[in-house]
């Protein structure tokens, strides 16, 4: 749609054929709005009214200096200490624990298996444990648990359809009405709200019995102090902003690394020689790792956070296959005030629609980059790493072959998903 505009940017009709906003590809633009005109472009009334039920107040919601207090706060989760205990409390006994040990099972029975589902689990699991310190394993007897993945993705699905809405008033119509998919989503939004307010009131509990080994270990031990900063009315206003909080974290974690190793694993298993490629960067950095794992007698091979760092050729296939199915596809921003784009574009106050930040889209840009870009990437390398040095991956549809990328069978929503599932043989590896 953009590449033959020679600015690569469109102004967006409505469904009166009205200009509704402008879509643009233009670094120069998307540095303009993203960094040099920040304060101009915010999320605004329209993202807020659409998402507000489920994200609430918390940071991907809001602007202003609600935006600033989390982010700063946040900021502490992800600095170089923060991901290499990551890396060594969370991902590595993950992998090790979980992930490895189902997809053996799997391989063994030779039974397909939906590699998006288990990777959805598995980074779930991830994020609980690192922002609320949560342990759970996902399988079939975690009923809240398994209860709350399915209000969720269910309330992310609808609330992404407002946004494609051609006529706003008819899903704020059902939502009055509380009929349709708007009273799933009313429905999902209650186990939401109880699955949230059983995390903070459990850690309000400890913090009541003085149990202080917690302190700021992790993001909601720090928002649990939070009232140096913003003033509540009552326990409950500030339950409802931790509660906000929390439902971001799990937006930002859960689906955004899942999707990306979807999309990752479908691509090199249509392209073999890139397979070939990684597996034997792999074993140049795994010779140290394999040493140190004989001597722990460990099974399986997990690579410690400096190793990921030399995984450079990995590193670039998921930067590669990132570009091509970026896993938050969409960001769109308000003009608070009339301007002009580096192009020439004249910006009316209103909806403004990016496709791509500066040159490279993915993580956003500018002040709002995104916190956990460097999470998600040890999280991923680390991931591919132990699956790829084990399988071969097999996509059942034959993978990302040049005829399928003409369609590729995405979903769009708030994350873009691969529609049905990416069903999957594991094939060992002989060493
Ligand atoms: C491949 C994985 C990921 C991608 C592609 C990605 C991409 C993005 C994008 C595009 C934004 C901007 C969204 C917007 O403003 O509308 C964003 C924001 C954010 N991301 Fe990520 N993300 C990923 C993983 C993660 C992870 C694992 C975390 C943390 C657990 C995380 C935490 C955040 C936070 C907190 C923000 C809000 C930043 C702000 O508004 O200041 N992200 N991410």
């Amino acid at each position: 749609m953009l590449s033959p505009t020679p600015s690569s940017t469109v102004i967006v009709p409505n469904f009166l054929n009205l200009p509704h906003g402008i879509c643009t590809a233009n670094p120069t633009n998307i540095q303009h709005l993203l960094q040099s005109n920040f304060s101009n472009y915010v999320k605004g009334s329209r993202f807020h009214d659409v998402l507000h039920e489920l994200l609430g107040d918390g940071i991907f919601n809001v602007d202003g200096n609600l935006w600033t207090v989390q982010r700063k706060i946040a900021s502490h989760d992800f600095n170089t200490k923060s991901l290499r205990n990551f890396i060594s409390d969370t991902v590595e006994s993950g992998i090790s624990n979980r992930l490895l040990p189902y997809l053996s099972a799997a391989s063994l029975a030779e039974k397909p298996t939906d590699l998006q589902d288990v990777l959805q689990r598995f980074t779930f699991s991830n994020v609980l444990k690192v922002a609320f310190g949560i342990e759970v394993d996902l399988n079939e007897k975690e009923v809240d648990n398994l209860q709350f993945v399915r209000a969720f993705d269910l309330a992310v699905e609808i609330a992404s359809s407002r946004f494609t809405s051609p006529l706003p008033l008819t899903w704020q119509l059902k939502r009055f009405l509380r009929i349709g998919c708007e009273a799933r989503f009313a429905d999902a939004i209650k186990v939401i709200d109880i699955y949230a307010m059983e995390i903070i009131k459990s850690r309000e509990k400890e913090q009541e019995n003085e149990w202080l080994g917690r302190e700021n270990r992790d993001l909601l031990s720090r928002f649990l102090s939070l009232n140096d900063i913003v003033s509540f009315d009552d326990g409950n206003h500030k339950r409802k902003f931790l509660r906000d909080i929390i439902i971001c974290f799990i937006l930002a974690g859960k689906d955004s690394t899942s999707t990306a190793l979807t999309w990752f694993f479908w691509l090199i298993s249509a392209h073999p020689r890139v397979a070939e490629l990684i597996y034997t960067e792999l074993m140049s950095v795994a010779t140290a790792a394999a040493e140190e794992e004989k001597e722990k007698e460990k099974e399986v091979f997990v690579l410690r956070y400096d190793e990921l760092k030399n995984l450079h050729y990995l590193h670039a296939a998921l930067s590669e296959s990132m570009r091509l199915f970026p896993p938050l596809p969409i960001n769109s921003r308000l003009a608070v005030e009339d301007d002009v784009l580096p192009d020439g574009t004249h910006v009316k106050r209103g909806v403004f629609r990016p496709f791509d930040q500066f040159q490279y889209p993915v993580f956003h840009g500018g002040p709002r980059i995104c916190l956990g870009k460097e999470m998600a990437y040890v999280q991923m390398k680390s991931v591919a790493a132990s699956i790829l040095h084990e399988y071969e991956i097999v996509a059942l549809d034959g993978g990302g072959t040049a005829e399928k990328m003409m369609n590729p069978p995405y979903m769009l929503s708030l994350t873009l998903k691969m529609k049905g599932g990416f069903p999957v043989k594991l094939k060992r590896r002989r060493h």
